[in-house]
């Protein structure tokens, strides 16, 4: 009975071959087309290895550059980053390379993209009007991006972009030395202190970065979407006027 059952089942299963079939259907649906969890993890530890090789080899060839002006020609040319592609300028700082203040944005917009400047646009123009306030200028202050290139339609950077970029950032407060930094936005303040905290959880404090004192604030860009950060941006730079400057 069993043989006979069998041999039966034997030649569905060739009848089923000779016309072309290749899969048994299940009760539940499989989903041939999904990269496997296990996959993905691979690939990002992959990616990750990658770019702590590539930063590591950055590191090394940034150890030899020892002004600014040699680290921009540096990240002119430098082709790691896939978004230097779609660029037109990769764009370097702005301001005075001798000064104890760095303010860090976030990354070019579409202006700053085509000037090779950091904050020349609408938000640039509100940083230059809140610096004022305060007595600054950009003869007085250094100005640069955790990113030097423009994400494609001022997209949020990505994790492995920032990873890509930051041993610029690092070199640029190596050479300058600053004694403040003030990070504007939550990319750049995250980036900065490792952090996943909100911004206003961030702000009102003096935190470290590298043994330097940092303190978060509202981006520019935020202020122009929404005036009620006007207030409270005001309140830190006030702060930073009475504990920085001022002769200290
Ligand atoms: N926003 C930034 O974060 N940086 C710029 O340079 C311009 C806009």
């Amino acid at each position: 009975m069993v043989g006979k059952l069998i041999k039966s089942s034997i030649k569905t299963l060739r009848v089923l071959k000779e016309s072309g079939v290749t899969d048994n259907l299940t009760k539940f649906p499989i989903n041939r087309f999904e990269i496997k969890e296990s996959k993905k993890l691979t690939n990002a530890a992959n990616n990750l290895d990658n770019i702590e090789i590539m930063n590591s080899k950055t590191e090394k060839q940034l150890s030899k550059v020892n002004t600014i002006d040699e680290l921009k020609t540096y990240i002119e040319g430098f082709k790691g980053c896939p978004l230097h592609k779609d660029a037109t300028n990769a764009v370097f700082s702005d301001g005075n390379p001798k000064s104890k203040i760095m303010l860090i944005g976030e990354a070019p917009g579409h202006d700053e993209d085509i000037e090779g400047k950091p904050f020349v646009g609408r938000s640039g123009k509100l940083l230059d009007k809140i610096l004022d306030s305060i007595d600054l200028n950009r003869e007085k202050v250094f100005i640069l991006n955790v990113l030097k290139c423009r994400p494609p339609k001022n997209r949020n950077p990505k994790p492995s972009e920032i990873e890509k970029c930051e041993p610029f950032l690092k070199k640029q407060l190596e050479i300058i030395k600053p004694k403040l930094i003030i990070a504007l936005g939550r990319i750049s303040a995250i980036t900065l202190l490792r952090k996943k905290d909100s911004l206003k959880d961030m702000r009102n404090k003096i935190h470290k970065y590298e043994g330097i004192d940092l303190i978060v604030t509202y981006h520019p860009a935020a202020l122009l979407r929404n005036p009620n950060y006007k207030k409270p941006t005001w309140d830190d730079f006030s702060f930073i006027r009475d504990e920085y400057l001022n002769g200290k």
